[in-house]
C-alpha cells in the first residue's frame, strides 16, 4: 500500500444556487478549518456561477468545479460546455459520468471515458463517478459493475494528480440512505485494487471519494474507512454548516 492520498470534500450543488448562494461560497472559502490543510475543499456549483465563484475564492483553499462537460472541444453543441470553457472561466475540477447523467441523459462509460480525456486536455482534474444501482447490488454484482465502470470509464492518461473516483452506490444519492460501513470499506479497497492494477503506484495516489447522502451525522464513520479518501457531498452541501460539519471530521 502507498501513502494516503490527502482527502477531499466535495460539494455538488446540482441544479441549485442563485447569485446569492455566493455568499456561502464565501463563508466556506473564509473558514478556518479549510485553512488547516488537512483536506482540500471543493464545490461543484452550476456553470452560472463558476466564474463568479471562482474570482471570490481565488485566493483562498476553497477550490471551484463544474458539474459536467462536454467531450468535443467546441462546435455545433446547444447548451453544452467544454472542458476549455471550465478552465476559462477558472474552475479547476469537472464532475463527470455522476448517476444522474448516466440515468437520464444516458451517458455510458465510452462516453464519460472521452469527458475525462477532454477535461484532462483542459488542464482540469475530473472527478469520476461509479456505483450500482439497487438491482445490481441485490442480485450480487456490485464488484462485477464497478470493475466494468472503471475499465470503460477511465483513460490510460489518469493519474493521481488528474483524476478522483467518485464511488457513489445509485439507490443512496438523495434517498438518505448509505451504504454499510462494511459495503462501502469492500467496495473502496475492491476499487484501489483494480486502479492499482491498471495505474500502479498513481492507483495509490488517486483519491477515492464515497458519495450518496453524506450528513454531519454519518461523515465521520465514513471519512475514517480505509481507502475512503473524502466524499462527495450533494443535499449536505447546500448548507454551509452542514458541509463545515462534514469536514470537522478532518
Ligand atoms: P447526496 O448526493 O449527498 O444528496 O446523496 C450525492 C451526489 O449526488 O453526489
Amino acid at each position: 500500500m502507498g501513502p494516503v492520498p490527502k482527502p477531499l470534500i466535495a460539494g455538488n450543488w446540482k441544479m441549485n444556487g442563485m447569485r446569492g448562494s455566493l455568499a456561502q461560497i464565501k463563508e466556506i472559502a473564509a473558514s478556518n478549518m479549510l485553512a488547516s490543510g488537512k483536506f482540500d475543499a471543493l464545490i461543484c456549483v452550476p456553470a452560472t456561477l463558476m466564474h463568479s465563484a471562482a474570482l471570490l475564492t481565488a485566493h483562498t483553499p476553497l477550490k471551484i468545479g463544474a458539474q459536467d462537460c462536454h467531450d468535443r472541444e467546441n462546435g455545433a453543441y446547444t447548451g453544452d460546455i467544454s472542458a476549455g470553457m471550465i478552465a476559462d472561466s477558472l474552475g479547476s475540477h469537472v464532475i463527470i459520468g455522476h448517476s444522474e447523467r448516466r440515468t437520464r441523459y444516458r451517458e455510458d462509460d465510452a462516453l464519460v471515458r472521452s469527458k475525462t480525456i477532454a477535461a484532462h486536455k483542459s488542464g482540469l482534474i475530473a472527478v469520476v463517478c461509479i456505483g450500482e444501482t439497487e438491482e445490481e447490488r441485490s442480485s450480487g454484482r456490485t464488484l462485477d459493475v464497478l470493475r466494468y465502470q472503471l475499465a470503460g470509464s477511465l483513460p490510460d492518461g489518469a493519474t493521481g494528480e488528474n483524476t478522483v473516483i467518485a464511488y457513489e452506490p445509485v439507490w443512496a444519492i438523495g434517498t438518505g440512505r448509505t451504504a454499510s460501513i462494511a459495503d462501502i470499506a469492500e467496495a473502496h479497497r475492491f476499487i484501489r485494487s483494480e486502479l492499482c492494477k491498471r495505474f500502479d503506484s498513481e492507483g495509490d495516489r488517486m483519491r477515492i471519494l464515497y458519495g450518496g447522502s453524506v450528513k454531519p451525522s454519518n461523515a465521520d464513520e465514513i471519512l475514517h474507512v480505509e481507502n475512503v479518501d473524502g466524499a462527495l457531498v450533494g443535499g449536505a452541501s447546500l448548507t454551509v454548516r452542514d458541509f463545515l460539519s462534514i469536514c470537522s471530521a478532518y
